[in-house]
């Protein structure tokens, strides 16, 4: 039987609780698809941090090497300046473990309403691939002349042709695997920012030489948020850099049904992975077992299908359609059930 060694790290606010729902549906769908695995808890995040200070010590890093995943529920606390749970926790993971791929599904599941009027679950089925361990997130940059009025802010993104070309490459060979329209959008700003995306561009028609059953596109950025609300049904995977990728894969949860249920996974394909979903730590509903744990019940989902266990994460899959068409909203405090509910319906949809 195939064992795994998954490190938790519930982390802040409702994550604790979303953490639970999903560990339980885990629990189940292992004892039926026949596999075991191992939780390793942690406590990083806002609490820990308070107490002693530490945020993420290098010797839970080399722990972290040791895993199959990662399954993190939410970072972010308001006590908490912003920036030090987000950086010294999420995007350390991120970048240390060298997860360089955010994958963020798009998936509108039947009853879930989503804010555009006439789109149906047939619709709204793609997958933004985001570049994550460069670009802006790198933290590169200066102040000039700062607290003057000629203050001058730099912020760099940078790009290198290895980190722009193994996320190009997944893309493909995900666009390859996924099998739907087998098609392929870059999405970027080839008109503005000419060295970066002069970059990106190169090398996607580089590598497209090698998938000559994939489609190519391109769509600027500010277009394909255009498209991703028109004609949703036009995307099959998407690949673009961080910070694109950041602010679109808000637009598309927003467009399959909301921060609830929209889940995401951290990817080093020849590491350990993370797996989160990709709301915050929602302070204002902690504790009140009201916060939608569907979303990281489906990011539970995708790291069994990274795992390779790809039968227990259809069995999930299935479930939570079955459950989405039973609730009133996706939306915190609105699903006409609680939190535990939703995870004991999931198990019980298995
Ligand atoms: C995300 C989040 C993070 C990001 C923040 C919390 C650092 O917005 O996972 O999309 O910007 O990547
Ligand atoms: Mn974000």
């Amino acid at each position: 039987m195939k064992k795994y060694k998954i490190a938790v790290i519930p982390g802040d606010g409702t994550g604790p609780e979303v953490i639970r729902e999903g560990l339980k549906v885990l629990d189940a769908v292992s004892k039926k698809a026949n596999f075991k695995y191992e939780k390793i808890m942690y406590d990083f995040g806002a609490e820990r941090y308070k107490k002693t200070g530490e945020v993420l010590p290098d010797s839970a890093l080399e722990e972290f090497r040791k895993v199959d995943a990662i399954y993190l529920g939410a970072v972010g606390h308001p006590d908490v300046k912003p920036g030090i749970l987000e950086k010294g926790l999420l995007l350390k993971l991120r970048f240390s473990l060298e997860q360089y791929i955010n994958l963020r599904p798009v998936k509108l599941y039947p009853g879930v309403w989503t804010p555009i009027k006439d789109k149906k679950p047939e619709d709204i089925d793609f997958v933004v691939v985001r570049e994550n361990n460069e670009g802006l997130y790198v933290g590169e940059g200066e102040f000039k002349n700062k607290g003057t009025k000629d203050e001058i802010a730099l912020q760099v993104s940078r790009n290198t042709k290895k980190g722009v070309e193994r996320c190009i490459r997944y893309a493909f060979e995900y666009t390859l695997r996924r099998n739907k329209q087998k098609k392929l959008t870059l999405s970027g700003k080839t008109n503005v920012l000419t060295y970066a995306w002069d970059l990106w561009e190169r090398t996607f028609y580089e590598v497209a030489k090698d998938y000559p059953d994939i489609k190519t596109d391109y769509a600027h950025v500010d277009a394909a948020c255009m498209w991703m609300v028109k004609n949703p049904e036009w995307f099959d995977v998407i690949v673009t850099d961080n910070m694109f990728g950041d602010i679109i894969t808000d637009l598309g949860a927003m467009i399959q049904g909301g921060m609830g249920i929209a889940a995401g996974g951290n990817l080093n394909p020849e590491g350990v992975s993370m797996f989160e979903p990709i709301g915050g730590s929602a302070p204002k509903y902690t504790g009140k077992n009201v916060i939608n744990p569907l979303a990281a019940i489906c990011a539970g989902m995708m790291m069994l299908e990274t795992l390779g266990e790809e039968k227990a994460a259809n069995t999930i899959e299935k479930s939570v359609m079955k459950v989405t068409k039973k609730m009133k909203s996706m939306s915190a405090g609105k699903m006409g059930y609680s939190t535990s509910e939703i995870g004991d319906l999931v198990v019980k949809n298995l």
